[in-house]
């Protein structure tokens, strides 16, 4: 069908597009208060580096890519999530040899072709952050509060942050064994997905959303059980911090995230009431993904959120962002003679940085009011025979319905003054 949109995406339309506009400015803003820095990463890469970089036994790379061959025979894939494609282009660009650490984020659409459902989108949007360089746990603290400063700002500040350590190279693979030895007898018992995973990644078996596997998994060893010294070390210190910056949280020791790349710190954030695409953000720490890409071994941590779950939970908490619509100045005319003179004073206007619209479909002047009044114009300044007679416009303040004449001289610094509040 030409008249839909492939399944599993949405229009932003005027009206909403300013509320995206809204929470993006925000993030910037935020991010500039932590100082992290802008990256824009191209939309399609290498399928390799997804493969390496997200892990071949997630359900990213089994399922859901986007992946087809360019004209030049090339696997491309549109990027499913941003850390791989920042890490690639700290490799590509050598912002490993400038000075560390290096904090950047972004914002765009990422792919993945999953089953759409309230919340889950086959193009959705994230804003993420990635620090890479710091090895220890304030670097974690950092990112995990920058996400919750932000929920906060917006008016979700009664989300679930939750978090847990999913160890490392050295402490996993006890905590694999023990798995292992736990599920063996329960394997048929489990999910087609859960068994597959039973070899490469019985972690995940930890978080699987069957019903049955839950059930099965009660009991299971979990990662921190497990932890080395080092890996025990730097989550509670990670605890600590958190405390210290008033960041509630609460130890999900079955959290261990759809991605392979994770080490150490894992957390995600959840809006339960949005529905089962509850966690609004997800993120931790990936110290081996750098060098797994090629690079020096280089430590990282980040998250990302998803944009649109920001807005289901705004919706189901029925909070509303503080953005309007309005144009400064309607310029209303009478005649075909006036109309000549709207034209010219809307173009004036505009130049000097005044919203301004005029109808352009031979509108009467009751319906150009009215159209006037359809795009909240503060102001509409009305030209009719008399105006034209006497060169002045009638400037007429929708608030309060008053009108004052206005000369043609005086128009634009009267304007000003009114918008601005800037004395010419
Ligand atoms: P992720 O958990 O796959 O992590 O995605 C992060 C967030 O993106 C989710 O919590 C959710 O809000 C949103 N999201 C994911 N898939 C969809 C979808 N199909 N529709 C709508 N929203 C979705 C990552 O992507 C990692 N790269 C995060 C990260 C950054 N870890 C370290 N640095």
């Amino acid at each position: 069908m030409l008249t839909s949109g492939p399944k599993g995406t949405h229009d932003i339309l005027p009206g909403e597009s300013e509320k995206w506009h809204y929470i993006e400015e925000l993030l910037r803003s935020l991010c500039k208060t932590y100082n992290f820095r802008e990256i824009r990463t191209p939309i399609f890469e290498h399928t390799e580096l997804f493969l390496r970089g997200v892990g071949e036994t997630t359900d990213i790379v089994q399922k859901e890519m986007y992946t087809f061959m360019d004209k030049g025979e090339r696997s491309i894939t549109l990027r499913p999530e941003g850390t791989a494609s920042t890490v690639r282009a700290f490799l590509d660009q050598k912002l490993y040899a400038q000075t560390q650490p290096t904090k950047l984020f972004y914002i765009g659409p990422m792919f993945r072709y999953e089953r759409p459902q309230a919340g889950r989108f086959r193009q959705f949007h994230q804003f993420g952050v990635e620090t890479f360089g710091t090895a220890g746990p304030e670097a974690d603290a950092e990112v995990i509060a920058l996400a919750v400063e932000f929920y906060k700002k917006i008016g979700l500040s009664d989300l679930e942050v939750h978090i847990n350590s999913v160890g490392c190279p050295q402490c996993r693979p006890e905590h694999k064994e023990k798995i292992q030895t736990f599920f063996q007898p329960k394997l048929d018992k489990l999910c087609d997905n859960c068994r597959s995973r039973f070899e490469k990644n019985p972690l995940r078996i930890l978080d699987c959303k069957n019903p049955n596997c839950r059930e099965e998994s009660i009991g299971a060893p979990t990662t921190n059980t497990c932890l080395c010294e080092e890996c025990e070390s730097h989550f509670s210190q990670l605890q600590k911090l958190l405390q210290e910056l008033n960041v509630k949280y609460v130890i999900d020791d079955k959290l261990v995230r759809g991605l392979d790349y994770y080490t150490k710190t894992a957390f995600e954030i959840h809006a339960p009431e949005i529905g089962a695409q509850s966690a609004v953000c997800g993120g931790g720490r990936y110290d081996g993904l750098i060098s797994a890409c090629g690079g020096p071994q280089t430590p990282g941590v980040g998250f990302a959120l998803g944009m649109e779950r920001v807005f289901a939970a705004l919706n189901t908490k029925g909070l509303t962002l503080p953005v309007q619509q309005k144009i400064d100045v309607f310029v209303a005319c009478a005649d075909d003679t006036s109309r000549y003179k709207a034209f010219q004073l809307v173009y004036a206007l505009r130049q000097a940085g005044i919203s301004a619209e005029k109808d352009t479909l031979n509108r009467s002047l009751k319906a150009q009011m009215k159209y006037a009044d359809k795009l909240s114009a503060k102001l509409v300044i009305l030209i009719g025979e008399e105006e034209m007679t006497n060169d002045f416009y009638t400037v007429r303040n929708m608030s309060d319905s008053s009108q004052e004449k206005v000369t043609s001289a005086e128009i634009k610094a009267y304007l000003l003054n009114i918008i601005f509040g800037r004395k010419q």
